[in-house]
């Protein structure tokens, strides 16, 4: 690799909330949650290039409409730039998951191409044009714990939530274009205030616990009866007593939060038989970098 090159980790995030409080004009819908980033992360490099090119180690990743390529275009057409990049995607957040792996790749992008073409961006500047890129993106910038508002482009970040052990599972199911068809299945009644993630920040910046119990998402009523594959790993999930089963963004990545590294191993074997894959991995404020966790 040239030494020129730019490395950037593209971390995944849980939704430990998602409350929707309603459809707005412009289409999108009003959202109140509560993002933690996760350990498990992309890796991705840029090397300095004349053209514009992406390999990525899941083939149909590579192409145009990829939010990396979409997010090197956008800073050439908006700032006049010339040069290329010869960009490497090594995908290991699961894909179209709930847990922001296009988002947060695009947020890299974003970062990567501002110190490889030295375009002096400040961090909001980043932001917005991520925003213009993906609702998820903005959250990317910064990590952590955050609270996530409008529609997912006003963050603010909050102390971190506690240390946990996160087990992933992702049933393989395929939903065309997942997020909007999700967001176009929740109906008036999945609606709330955002009261209970409000509350939940209040409880993180007066430096109190938190009970797995408040935590919650609006799209999980929707799965569970529209989808099997999801509700059967919900069930299966559900032997795992001790634990809250929840949902990560617009599905159909659930996860629990655990206390130690034994019991997140103990996921894996319940989901036995499940077309589903199951990842370990912990929360991991903004500090810390570690990489991603082995599968068991
Ligand atoms: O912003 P992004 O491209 O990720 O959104 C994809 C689709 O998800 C939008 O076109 C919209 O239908 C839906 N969405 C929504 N409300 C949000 C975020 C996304 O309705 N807050």
């Amino acid at each position: 690799m040239s030494h020129d090159a730019v490395t950037e980790y593209a971390h995944a995030k849980v939704n430990l909330t998602l409350e929707i409080l309603g459809k707005r004009p412009d289409g999108y819908h009003e959202i109140v949650s509560l993002m933690q980033a996760l350990a498990l992360h992309d890796t991705l490099t840029f090397a300095p290039a004349g053209d514009l090119t992406l390999r990525c180690n899941v083939s149909e990743l590579a192409v145009q409409g990829n939010l990396v390529l979409r997010a090197a275009r956008l800073l050439q057409t908006e700032l006049g730039v010339s040069k290329g990049a010869a960009i490497t995607l090594e995908k290991s957040i699961p894909i179209a998951a709930g847990l922001g792996g296009g988002s947060s790749d695009c947020a890299a992008a974003l970062r990567a191409l501002n110190r490889l073409w030295s375009l002096g961006l400040s961090l909001e500047q980043l932001t917005d044009f991520g925003a213009k890129l993906g609702s998820d993106v903005p959250f990317f910038f910064h990590g952590g714990t955050a609270l996530v508002e409008g529609r997912g482009e006003k963050v603010t970040p909050l102390p971190s939530f506690p240390f946990y052990w996160v087990a992933l599972v992702t049933p393989r199911v395929l939903i065309a274009d997942k997020t909007t068809t999700l967001y176009g299945k929740i109906t008036p009644s999945e609606y709330a205030s955002g009261k209970a993630t409000r509350l939940i920040a209040e409880l993180l910046l007066r430096g109190e616990t938190v009970d797995a119990s408040l935590l919650s998402n609006a799209f999980l009523p929707v799965l569970l009866r529209e989808n099997d594959a999801v509700r059967a790993c919900w069930d299966r999930m559900q032997l795992a007593r001790a634990r809250q089963v929840l949902l990560s963004g617009s599905g159909p990545t659930l996860y629990s939060l655990l206390d130690n590294e034994e019991e997140a191993r103990s996921i894996p074997a319940l989901l036995m038989g499940l077309d589903a894959e199951v990842l370990v991995t912990t929360t991991t404020s903004l500090e810390e970098i570690p990489g991603i966790l082995p599968d068991s």
